[in-house]
């Protein structure tokens, strides 16, 4: 993966022949892990379908600004919220001119004036309009706002024409637009992250155990071999594949777990447990299978070892990250743990909204602070969990 996975790019598609051209950077943006809507200007649509792009993109394309149905679905405003970068690609001389001017008159420039996001543009058109003063001063007027401009290259024009002006091929715009989100968040970093349920045996086909998915884990695991760490995953039984360039290491019992944990702990740099680990174990294990007969019987349980408590507590320990999944007070009780296990930081949320789900909303806490996330996918939620652990961690060292 690369930095634009679960990122949110709006392209805008202006009136240009390069217009053909945004099809396949569509397609390369997603297959990049990003989400895409498009909006184009009414002189796009006369280049390229809406069509086309709604089937790559899997979303509806914006092209008019008063359209009653297409607000139902997304208002304008929703729209110029929703992003984490907006691309104009291609960008015609006529659009930049518009930008420079701060004009309202049609859905892309209205927002553009909405957005908060980053906005990147990728020029595209005859040599003698890019050369001409006027699109170079509003170049300028959009890199002093801080608009980047991805491009132009040289080369064979559309019109005949051979000079700068041409629209970067859509693979170079899909890298500039992953630069512009950093790449490699957390390289260098060895990360180990506890994941799933442990199962606690009560004899050789029984278990005590719990509903943990393993979901949250994993997508924190994948995210952050994304950005460039070197992840350990210690997982209890999941049905889940093991994310790519990451080492997988299965345990069952709480003890094992803890076990693996240490051996991690002592070479990596950050620690994080989000594993749902049994509390108790059964004090014995039958060795043969437990015969139905009493009509009650009591199993006693002795309470496991605190995996993440431990390495808190280690003389070398590395930064080390929570979890608390909570039926009620879950901000209130989120607190209280973070103190109590001496951690750096701590992502609480509703079990009962979590458990399984694909989606999670939670509070980041730390001693300083508190943050909301989400509610989003586990993976998006993952990516933003994982750049604040970036800033915990730089601050801690910091002030070391
Ligand atoms: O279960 P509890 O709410 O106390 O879990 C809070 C945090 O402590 C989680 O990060 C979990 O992975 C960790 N934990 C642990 N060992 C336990 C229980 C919980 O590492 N025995």
């Amino acid at each position: 993966m690369n930095s634009l996975s679960t990122r949110r790019v709006l392209l805008g598609i202006t009136g240009g022949i390069a217009a053909y051209k945004s099809a396949e950077l569509t397609r390369l943006l997603i297959k990049a892990g990003a989400e895409v809507r498009v909006v184009m200007t009414q002189a796009a649509t006369q280049f390229i379908t809406p069509l086309t792009l709604q089937a790559l993109s899997g979303n509806r394309v914006h092209t008019a600004l008063l359209d009653a149905e297409a607000e139902a679905g997304m208002g304008h405003i929703e729209l110029a919220r929703w992003p984490d970068l907006i691309l104009i690609a291609p960008a015609s001389a006529n659009f930049i001119a518009k930008l420079a001017d701060g004009k309202a008159d049609d859905i892309l420039s209205t927002l553009l004036l909405a957005t908060k996001a980053p906005i990147a543009v990728a020029p595209a058109m005859n040599q003698a309009m890019w050369a001409n003063v006027a699109t170079q001063e509003n170049l300028g007027v959009l890199a002093a706002r801080g608009v980047k401009v991805l491009g132009p290259a040289s080369g064979e024009q559309a019109c005949g024409d051979v000079g700068l002006g041409r629209m970067l091929e859509p693979p170079e715009i899909a890298t500039l637009c992953a630069a512009m989100f950093g790449a490699g968040l957390l390289a260098g970093l060895r990360v180990t992250i506890t994941a799933g349920p442990t199962q606690e045996a009560i004899d050789p086909v029984r278990y005590i155990s719990n509903r943990s998915s393993g979901k949250m884990a994993y997508a924190l695991a994948t995210e952050a071999a994304a950005a460039g760490a070197q992840v350990t995953l210690i997982s209890g039984p999941v049905a889940l594949a093991t994310p790519e360039r990451v080492k997988r290491i299965d345990v069952i019992s709480a003890q094992q777990m803890l076990a693996a944990s240490l051996e991690a702990a002592a070479q990596c740099d950050i620690f994080i447990g989000v594993a749902a680990v049994a509390d108790y174990r059964p004090e014995q294990i039958a060795t043969q299978k437990i015969k139905k007969g009493a009509a009650t019987m009591t199993l006693e349980l002795v309470k496991n070892p605190d995996i993440i408590s431990t390495i808190a507590a280690l003389d070398r320990r590395p930064f080390t990250v929570g979890f608390a999944a909570e039926t009620i007070d879950v901000e209130r009780h989120g607190a209280e743990k973070l103190q109590r296990k001496s951690l750096d930081l701590l992502f609480a949320n509703d079990a009962n909204a979590t458990l399984g789900s694909d989606n999670i909303s939670a509070t980041a806490l730390w001693p300083q602070g508190s943050m909301a996330l989400g509610p989003a996918s586990k993976r998006r939620v993952a990516v933003q969990m994982l750049e604040l652990l970036r800033q915990q961690y730089d601050l801690k060292h910091s002030q070391a």
